[in-house]
């Protein structure tokens, strides 16, 4: 095993950082969910910590998206997103991200009858409270689930359309394959058009092809994974040229198999060429860990460099839709660590 010197870790861990791809419910921890559960009387498939680990464990995104969907189902009240959401942002905070973007689903819980002001009263109320005790700020993205197809992606954009104070962008999200970009442009048109930042889910595990039409038909700002954009150089031209941001999240490519060892994950790659990289952790309660247990292993599997991860934590900054006056606080933080 490569070892990542005790000095290197620090610094990881001390440096002010964004996290820009996360999904709310991917940061349910076991021991949470039970909890959860337990409360709100659900019958659970997962009766214990072992059950959940043992579900921990995943072929592909198909896969993983069973048991994520599962996990959805012990929320019910404002004060259940409230919770996940602050534990999630407290998590964060004490890793030294100081602004974070979360995708949450409206989908999935408007089919089972909860209204999406439950969804935004409780984890609004966690923003709120964080960032007025520690100045962190944490931004909405509404995401659509693509197997759900376009017109329920157009019904939820409109729902969204009433939070337009509390939501910043929206994104694309789920089973990739099958459901490419093209099939959502009328929605993304209507959500740019409406002020909304967007963002897709592309080359996670779909084709390039896929990030190719979410950059030039869907005009997102920013492309979530991206990682199949290497097998086109044209495009990757393109994305270097434009500094399109990528959200990348190593330790979510290991779990789900598209990726089949940290070693060979081409954060390091992408980063010498030029592209706008950030490191990031998707769904943090199942694969593994939080921002810095992502940047750890990474720096470790692919011998990063204090200079790569000061470029990685700049570049979450620069990739976030935080205001320019904003960003360039953070990166004047960055400059003095
Ligand atoms: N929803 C939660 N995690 C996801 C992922 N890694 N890809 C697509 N949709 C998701
Ligand atoms: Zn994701």
């Amino acid at each position: 095993m490569n070892i990542l010197n005790k000095n290197m870790i620090e610094f990881i861990k001390k440096i002010p950082k964004a996290e820009l791809h996360i999904h709310l419910e991917g940061s349910i921890e076991p021991e949470m969910m039970l909890l959860l559960a337990q409360k709100n009387k659900i019958r659970f498939k997962y009766k214990t910590i072992e059950d959940l680990k043992k579900a921990y464990s995943f072929e592909d995104l198909r896969d993983f998206l069973y048991v994520y969907t599962q996990g959805t189902k012990v929320l019910k009240t404002a004060e259940d997103f409230y919770n996940i959401t602050k534990a999630y942002l407290e998590k964060s905070y004490s890793q030294n991200v100081l602004h974070t973007e979360i995708f949450i689903d409206f989908q999935t819980y408007v089919r089972r009858g909860i209204a999406s002001d439950v969804i935004m009263d409780g984890t609004w109320a966690a923003i709120k409270e964080m960032n007025e005790s520690k100045g962190m700020t944490a931004y909405l993205l509404l995401a659509f689930l693509r197997h759900l197809g376009a017109k329920s992606a157009m019904e939820t954009l409109e729902e969204g359309l009433k939070y337009k104070d509390k939501l910043t962008g929206v994104g694309l999200a789920s089973t990739e394959i099958g459901y490419p970009p093209e099939l959502f442009k009328e929605v993304f048109d209507k959500a740019r058009e409406t002020g909304f930042k967007t963002t897709a889910h592309a080359g996670e595990e779909g084709p390039a092809e896929y990030v190719r039409n979410s950059i030039e038909i869907l005009k997102v700002d920013r492309i979530d994974h991206g990682n199949k954009a290497m097998d086109d150089p044209g495009l990757v031209k393109m994305i270097v040229e434009r500094q399109i941001p990528l959200t990348l999240c190593p330790l979510s490519n290991v779990a789900l198999g598209n990726v089949n060892h940290l070693k060979n994950h081409t954060l390091k790659k992408k980063l010498d060429m030029g592209m706008l990289v950030s490191v990031n952790s998707d769904d943090p309660a199942y694969f593994g860990g939080y921002v810095n247990e992502n940047m750890i292993a990474v720096a470790r599997a692919l011998n990063l460099t204090k200079k790569d991860i000061v470029k990685l934590a700049q570049n979450s900054f620069i990739s976030s839709f935080l205001p320019e006056n904003k960003k360039k606080e953070y990166l004047e933080m960055i400059s003095h660590i």
